[in-house]
């Protein structure tokens, strides 16, 4: 779509301008107030303007704004020493990005050089960045997309993800026949340098993908016996949206590489690209990490104080307990209602699935009639929500945007 000379993407039929947006809410040009369940996908965390944060980049704007390649402001360091003591003891190390999509070709880069083999494992259906060689992780050959603009797929391997609806009773054996296909390939494949995924739920892709229990840990478990790095891509599950700080601490799983971006600075537009001390020191020289952008103090600023605003106040706590009622709630509310398909998520990165092709069902119109209900939800395709509410919402705001959305959803039947 395009608008006022803007190009958006595909999903942006129902595209509208704001005139403010605070906390849990944005206005409209017309300043109606309307609950926000986006977030931005995931970024704004702590809420649209989030005080704290903005004062500490209106601070540093005093200050220094901007820091070329070969130099480095006090605040990039103070704020990589926080990110890395942070995360589990061997992700010592970062290169300074400027989105989740830089992050992801820099962990690939990484991978390569350190590795020397060429070839990346990740899920068919997924999302890691707008880069032809990163949408080439999740889009299938046979997409018209793939055949207009990726060179070939020789050094892709692509998996088929271990989904489990949340009234599925054979998890266990998901995780089985997953884990089979896992090692076949590693065993004959001898030229695989990383496998990347998200941490255990995967996002925008129709729904939510949840894995079954103990997929990360066997994952990093394979990975290391065939000596494969595993890059978790942490753009959309860090900062507390899944109940924890990171998707991986869930698990205690430790990946070789990690990319943030999104919620890192809840606006500020920073990303980072992790790893240890001993892959950073033999491939730093091969893998070209610089970038022009990348890490402007006044960004980092940002992104310091959104860490620790989640560190302080433990925001995956309130993330878990809100997520947890959000999913009972719309199970109990839409528990017999035929084409409700899926409702699945894990904290606060939520899920729900209508059946394909329902009758009188169009999705544009009913993101628009709910907004006219003054509730702003994001679609992850034709006939699937994902539910990202900022995770500071308030309890009654909830509520308020849950019932809209229940009832909307109820008016089909
Ligand atoms: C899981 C994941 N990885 C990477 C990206 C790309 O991030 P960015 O848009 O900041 O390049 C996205 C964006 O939606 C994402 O969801």
């Amino acid at each position: 779509m395009i608008k006022n000379r803007i190009i958006y993407n595909s999903f942006s039929e129902y595209q509208f301008k704001i005139s403010k947006a605070k906390g849990s809410y944005i206005w409209d040009e017309n300043e109606k107030k309307i609950i926000d369940f986006t977030s931005g996908w995931n970024v704004v965390n702590l809420g649209w303007n989030n005080k704290e944060v903005n004062d500490a980049i209106v601070k540093q704007a005093k200050k220094n704004i901007y820091t070329s390649m070969w130099l480095a402001d006090p605040i990039q360091e103070e704020y990589a020493e926080k990110l890395t003591a942070s995360l589990p003891k061997s992700l010592t190390v970062i290169t300074r990005e400027v989105s989740g999509v830089t992050a992801n070709i820099m962990a690939i880069k990484t991978a390569r050089a350190y590795t020397g083999k060429r070839k990346i494992l990740s899920f068919r259906d997924t999302f890691h960045g707008s880069l032809y060689q990163t949408l080439q992780l999740g889009y299938s050959p046979e997409y018209p997309i793939s055949k207009a603009i990726f060179l070939d797929f020789k050094d892709h391997i692509q998996l088929k993800y271990p989904r489990v609806n949340y009234q599925d009773k054979n998890e266990q054996q998901i995780l089985k026949d997953f884990l089979f296909e896992l090692e076949k390939i590693l065993k004959i494949e001898k030229d695989i340098a990383a496998f990347v995924t998200e941490s255990g739920i995967i996002t925008g892709w129709g729904s939510t993908f949840i894995a079954p229990h103990g997929f990360l840990t066997e994952v990093r478990k394979l990975t290391k016996k065939y000596g494969v790095l595993l890059i978790l891509d942490e753009v959309g599950t860090g900062f507390s949206r899944t109940g924890k700080l990171y998707g991986m601490n869930h698990k205690n799983v430790i990946p070789d590489i990690v990319t943030f971006a999104k919620g890192i600075g809840n606006g500020a537009t920073i990303a980072a690209t992790v790893t240890s001390q001993e892959i950073a020191e033999k491939t730093f020289s091969k893998s070209n990490p610089q970038s022009t952008f990348g890490w402007s103090p006044l960004n980092v600023a940002g992104a310091l104080k959104t860490l620790e605003i989640h560190l302080r106040d433990r925001v995956w706590e309130k993330a878990e307990k809100d997520g947890n009622y959000i999913t009972k709630t719309l199970r109990d509310e839409l528990k017999n209602i035929s084409y409700v398909e899926d409702i699945n998520g894990v904290g606060m990165e939520i899920g729900v699935r209508l059946t394909n092709g329902l009758k009188n069902f169009n999705m544009v119109r009913f993101i628009e009639k709910a907004r006219g209900k003054g509730l702003h939800l994001a679609n992850a395709d034709g006939h699937s929500f994902q539910l990202m509410p900022p995770l500071t919402i308030e309890r009654n705001v909830l509520d308020k945007g849950l019932e809209i959305f229940v009832e909307e959803v109820k008016s089909f039947n």
